[in-house]
């Protein structure tokens, strides 16, 4: 097998650019997904060099993983600021707007992307896309909400169903079911952003528009990085 063919090893380059970023002392984001597993395993590799920092992790199957890479954690509780969080996406399109939480991490994916200075998206270069909307837009919700929000999804032209695996709720670490938003093509991702946002019970979603602040991409053309473009 080529493996400069195989996503994996893009995904990987990808990551590996993003940990390069890294230096002594900072704390560290680490995102959740395939994508952002790499990520974690290449920190793991430079703290066992003796690389110090300390990393938040955005989820508990990422806090395990970086916990058996032997990277210091801690919860993000109380921190009003991170130095760098890499993590992977579902889609991104040119102006780094992104669709995450395709593994249900979005809000808390979100929370730490937001207290990070620098916000790096890795991926591999099937997630780059003209126009978000292929897939679905996560939504966290509270259980009382899932009327409400199944409404407000329909009247802003989508439709929410709710995310099962063997016929139950999938709900995510912090014990809350996500509705899984389908709109085909967004045409201005910042307004629905806002729209869903403006919800009530809707806890957090997975429309990522200001926060990707750069991208690290590897395909078959090789690795790019793109810095979010001033206007954006
Ligand atoms: C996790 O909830 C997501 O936001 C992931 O970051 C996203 O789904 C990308 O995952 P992969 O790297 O596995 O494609």
């Amino acid at each position: 097998m080529d493996v400069s063919a195989d996503p994996e090893h893009w995904k990987r380059a990808a990551a590996a650019a993003a940990v390069a970023e890294v230096e002594d002392g900072m704390t560290v984001g680490l995102g959740t997904g395939s994508t952002a597993a790499h990520a974690v395993l290449l920190v793991g590799a430079r703290v066992a060099r003796g690389l110090r920092i300390t990393a938040v992790a955005t989820s508990r199957a990422t806090a395990d993983a970086a916990r058996a890479a032997g990277i210091p954690l801690r919860a993000p509780d109380g921190l009003t600021a991170i130095d760098l969080c890499i993590d992977g996406v579902d889609e991104i399109d040119p102006r780094l707007r992104a669709i995450k939480g395709g593994g249900g991490a979005m809000l808390i994916e979100k929370i730490v992307a937001t207290l990070a200075r620098r916000n790096i998206a890795i991926a591999d270069a099937a997630k780059r896309v003209d126009r978000l909307g292929a897939r679905p837009v996560p939504i966290e919700i509270l259980p009382a909400a899932q009327g409400l929000v199944t409404a407000a999804v329909a009247a802003l032209g989508g439709s929410a169903s709710l995310r099962t695996a063997h016929a139950a709720p999938v709900l995510t670490d912090s014990g809350h079911a996500i509705l899984d938003a389908r709109f085909g093509a967004i045409p201005d991702p910042s307004a629905l952003a806002r729209s869903l946002s403006g919800i009530p019970g809707a806890l957090g979603h997975g429309l990522f528009v200001t926060e990707i602040d750069a991208l690290y991409c590897a395909g078959p053309d090789g690795l790019s990085r793109q810095e979010r473009p001033a206007d954006a």
